[in-house]
């Protein structure tokens, strides 16, 4: 039977495409910030279905009384959905995960080496012409990631992959946070799992891949950033809240850390002043861990296929744990 589905923002035309040809209405929003709860809502009264994207606002509201029978974000957080209240509601909420975990390890190790390497800077200074013939004293001198120790907080699929990309690639030593045991990339990778004080206190870098939840929230703040070497660097690809951008820019101010290579803000697309004014030692890239033109083709369409199957009447491939 025809059902109504409901696109948040602009996605690929050959996702839409499949939508219509299953025979069903799209109706195609174009909501580049996002939708919020309340548009959502009204947005969504009367549909079977919501293609939706990580800027959208999917509170409990949105729930309540409704006739969705999926939300399939294109994403694997879903951090801004009511997963609970949906699920109450009789409401499948499915995501995107396993597509995008090697763009998004990728995009970690590139975070890592580019504030080990001082990157960004290296290259404004080459185009300012201000370089001058080479030096062996050069300043400010890098930090060698080559078999360095890397801190896990979080050892999930994304996180297994930089444990794989760090360790067979760069020799680097694993350390790992999580709730359980992984003995399997413990044996992998000689990792070894330790409470997360430990675990900051013994590493080079620290890369985050826990998923934003209550307990997770500011997980990285002035307590934790003071247990960090001085020449370590944070990497964030997660999610903006796990780290507290206040405490963090005062930590790279006063030389507690070294470096931040961050993807991701607690205010999208916004970024704290503090944070911005600490220079080059915090390099930031717009939320694009998973901006690959495959991986965005893989992870919308992976969507489309929750979609088709639930309102065919199929269990979907990807629910939300
Ligand atoms: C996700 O999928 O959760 C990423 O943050 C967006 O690609």
């Amino acid at each position: 039977m025809a059902a109504k589905i409901v696109v948040t923002q602009p996605v690929h035309p050959e996702a839409l495409d499949r939508l219509r040809a299953a025979g069903h209405e799209v109706v195609a929003l174009d909501s580049p910030r996002g939708l919020p709860a309340d548009e959502v809502r009204k947005a969504t009264d009367g549909a079977d279905a919501l293609l939706s994207q990580l800027t959208d606002r999917l509170t409990a509201d949105v729930f309540e009384k409704t006739s969705l029978r999926i939300v399939a974000t294109i994403a694997t957080g879903y951090d801004n959905i009511d997963a609970r209240a949906a699920s109450e509601a009789g409401v499948v909420v499915t995501h995107t995960p396993d597509v995008l975990t090697d763009a998004t390890a990728d995009l970690a190790m590139t975070l890592m080496l580019a504030v080990a390497r001082h990157i960004p800077e290296s290259d404004t200074t080459v185009r300012s012409g201000t370089t001058g013939p080479f030096r062996l004293l050069h300043e400010p001198m890098g930090i060698d990631i080559s078999g360095a120790t890397l801190g896990i907080v979080g050892l999930g699929r994304i996180g297994e992959a930089v444990a794989q990309r760090a360790h067979f690639g760069f020799g680097m030593k694993i350390l790992y946070t999580a709730r359980s045991q992984h003995s399997a990339a413990e044996e992998r990778f000689a990792a070894e799992r330790l409470p997360l004080e430990q675990l900051l206190a013994q590493s080079d870098v620290v890369s985050l891949h826990a998923p934003l939840t209550d307990e997770t929230r500011h997980l990285i703040n002035r307590e934790s950033l003071s247990l960090m070497r001085p020449n370590a660097i944070l990497v964030n690809t997660g999610r903006g809240g796990l780290v507290s951008e206040v405490d963090l820019a005062a930590a790279l101010q006063s030389g507690q850390i070294a470096g931040a290579g961050l993807d991701v803000f607690e205010n999208e697309p916004d970024v704290h002043p503090d944070l911005l004014a600490c220079g080059p030692r915090a390099v930031l890239t717009p939320h694009v861990g998973s901006a690959t033109a495959k991986t965005r083709a893989a992870m919308t369409a992976l969507a489309v296929d929750n979609i088709l199957a639930v309102l065919a009447g199929d269990p979907p491939r990807n629910p939300v744990p």
